[in-house]
């Protein structure tokens, strides 16, 4: 991976997937390049989802799997777990009291999770009240914890040190190559903070009101078109222009 000069780190549902079109295209137009991309998924999904929609999709097989909001890291194609990443994620993780506190709130329904790397809801009301109420719970009782909302819908709970952008960077500083071009991609709540890291990003014009709040920045760039076509139009903008040039030595 590290001699892959180009980088896409995207989320699956609703930005790499959604449109069969635009993702064949997408592929196409990276295969026809002169340089190697690497491609890191980044999903909300537990593994055995997340490769279950990569079989079925016929997605290519990732670098590397960040998983369930970015508490877990899959590296290679075994998809062997990254243990330094799974031992930062254990310190000051309780995952039972969380879910203690949270069976308060009847509003959020639990979801069936194989582990607990994370404790996750759906949020039947759509009310963010309810939101900020479990918030407050957890931090009286002082658990460590990151709260994330996407779509409105669903709420993860996860590790303090956690969440797509903390995993990401983390990618991008053990396995990249140093002088990767990179570019994020997303449509959702959970993408926020992948989406505010120093690196070129692309909101696709699919994505959920959630992301309205970034503020325009030259690094983010906000697609019109949708899932894989948003990521396409994202890569011209940010790189077309650089193939006239030498891609750098890797
Ligand atoms: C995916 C996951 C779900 C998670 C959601 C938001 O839909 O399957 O568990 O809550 O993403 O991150
Ligand atoms: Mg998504």
């Amino acid at each position: 991976m590290k001699s892959k000069t180009h980088m896409l780190a995207t989320d699956l549902d609703g930005t790499l997937v959604g449109d069969e079109e635009a993702l064949r295209s997408l592929l196409k137009y990276y295969e026809e390049q002169p340089y190697d991309v690497s491609f890191i998924y980044v999903t909300g999904r537990h593994l055995s989802s997340a490769l279950l929609l990569i079989e079925e999709e016929g997605l290519p097989v990732p670098d590397i799997l960040i998983s369930d909001v970015g508490a877990s890291i899959y590296v290679g194609k075994h998809f062997n777990e990254d243990a330094e990443w799974a031992k930062r994620m254990q310190a000051n993780w309780d995952p039972v009291e969380i879910a203690g506190i949270v069976a308060r709130f009847p509003e959020l329904k639990r979801q069936l999770l194989p582990n607990e790397k994370r404790v996750s809801y759906t949020m039947e009301n759509g009310d963010e009240r309810t939101v900020y109420q479990v918030e407050e719970a957890l931090i009286q009782e002082k658990l460590p914890h990151k709260l994330i909302v996407s779509s409105n819908r669903d709420v993860d709970i996860l590790p303090m040190k956690s969440g797509k952008g903390e995993a990401l960077q983390y990618v991008i500083d053990t396995y990249a190559n140093d002088n990767v071009q990179v570019l994020i991609a997303g449509d959702s709540g959970n993408d926020l903070d992948m989406l505010s890291l120093d690196y070129p990003s692309v909101i696709v014009g699919n994505a959920q009101e959630e992301l309205a709040i970034l503020q325009p920045d030259p690094l983010l760039y906000r697609a019109t078109s949708h899932c894989a076509g948003g990521i396409q139009e994202a890569w011209m903008h940010f790189y077309e222009k650089m193939n006239t040039e030498p891609t750098p030595p890797s």
